[in-house]
């Protein structure tokens, strides 16, 4: 199969058009049988629940060309688990967590021409996502639902690459006690929008998000969970309102069997931040990225970037995700 002539190794993150997606539709109580479609428009009705009470939910997750040439995925059940978990939070109906799995990769071997090859820095991203789309005016759920998956290829997720991240202490909250901050919902990240353009302006990358309770310890940024090295331990902040990220529990994982770390995840007080040596943003758009600074209402505390965990880190994930360090059992689905 011949590639498309891409500047693989130039890509940002953003959409480019695929050849096909998956798409199926719930009604009158059920799922239809889903096909593959080159269709990457969607109708429907100005009133729809998506539009008006964003009713939506999404995941995220890459398909890699490994060292030995296969297309393969980075763990497929767990998107399909926290895809189910965010609809039933939203009161959509579960996708079926198989053929979640068999659409993503349907619609990987469909556009297998996009998948950028070993070595380019490049991954093809995957976007599941479902949404409510009959009309619905009076504020419930709606009955009606599509399920669809896209893809497209992407680069680094921030701007400039792999540098270090200048991240502030957001005046903003993200997720609420008892809301919805553990789940992807569409409408987590609306509300980060005007928080993230007012970063990028005040020259930020990123914002790093408190708990909205007691504003004193720290959770997540508005893309990624993050991560922080003290000596030979990653600490790691544990709530009930971050997204329980996929590419976290799996450094958790390398970090105890393959680095010999000790690990905790507990709470972190933003007022311990300045006790850290390294720390890092990571997520599937993310990988692992650098932080650099982290600037609390002008009081700046450094990083020391890509430093040797971190980079350890980097490479162990990395090289199970690319096939060149042996993976976790179940960890990765050959593709094609
Ligand atoms: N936190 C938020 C808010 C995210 O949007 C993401 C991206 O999916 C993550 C964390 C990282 O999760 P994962 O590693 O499963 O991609
Ligand atoms: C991902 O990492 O897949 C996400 O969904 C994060 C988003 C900010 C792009």
């Amino acid at each position: 199969m011949e590639k498309k002539n891409i500047d693989w190794s130039s890509l940002g993150f953003s959409y480019v058009q695929t050849d096909m997606r998956y798409v199926s539709n719930y009604k009158n109580g059920a799922w239809d049988d889903g096909c593959l479609t080159d269709q990457a428009s969607v109708t429907m009705s100005e009133c729809a629940c998506v539009l008006q009470y964003a009713q939506t939910c999404f995941e995220g997750m890459k398909a890699y060309t490994t060292q030995d040439g296969h297309i393969v995925c980075f763990r497929p059940d767990l998107n399909a688990q926290r895809m189910a978990d965010s609809c039933r939070r939203l009161k959509m109906p579960v996708f079926p967590e198989d053929r979640f799995v068999k659409a993503v990769v349907e619609t990987v071997r469909a556009n297998a021409a996009w998948v950028p090859p070993y070595g380019s820095g490049a991954s093809l991203y995957l976007r599941p996502f479902m949404f409510g789309s009959d009309a619905i005016i009076g504020v419930k759920p709606a009955t009606e639902f599509q399920f669809r998956v896209f893809a497209t290829p992407v680069g680094p997720y921030f701007k400039g690459g792999i540098k270090p991240l200048k991240l502030r202490i957001c005046d903003y909250d993200r997720a609420a006690p008892r809301g919805t901050g553990h789940v992807k919902a569409g409408l987590n990240y609306a509300m980060s929008l005007y928080a993230i353009v007012d970063a990028h302006e005040q020259g930020y990358d990123e914002n790093v998000y408190l708990d909205s309770g007691s504003r004193t310890f720290i959770e997540e940024t508005g893309g990624a969970n993050i991560v922080f090295i003290k000596g030979n331990t990653l600490v790691t902040p544990k709530s009930d309102t971050i997204l329980p990220s996929i590419t976290r529990r799996s450094l958790v994982q390398v970090a105890k069997d393959y680095l010999g770390m000790e690990v905790e995840e507990r709470e972190v007080a933003l007022s311990e931040i300045g006790d850290f040596t390294e720390c890092g943003l990571c997520g599937t758009a993310a990988v692992i990225s650098p932080v650099g600074t982290i600037v609390d209402h002008g009081k700046e505390i450094h990083y020391a970037g890509f430093g040797p965990t971190i980079q350890k880190l980097y490479d162990t994930l990395t090289g199970i995700q690319m096939g060149r360090i042996p993976a976790p059992e179940g960890w990765i689905e050959v593709i094609e």
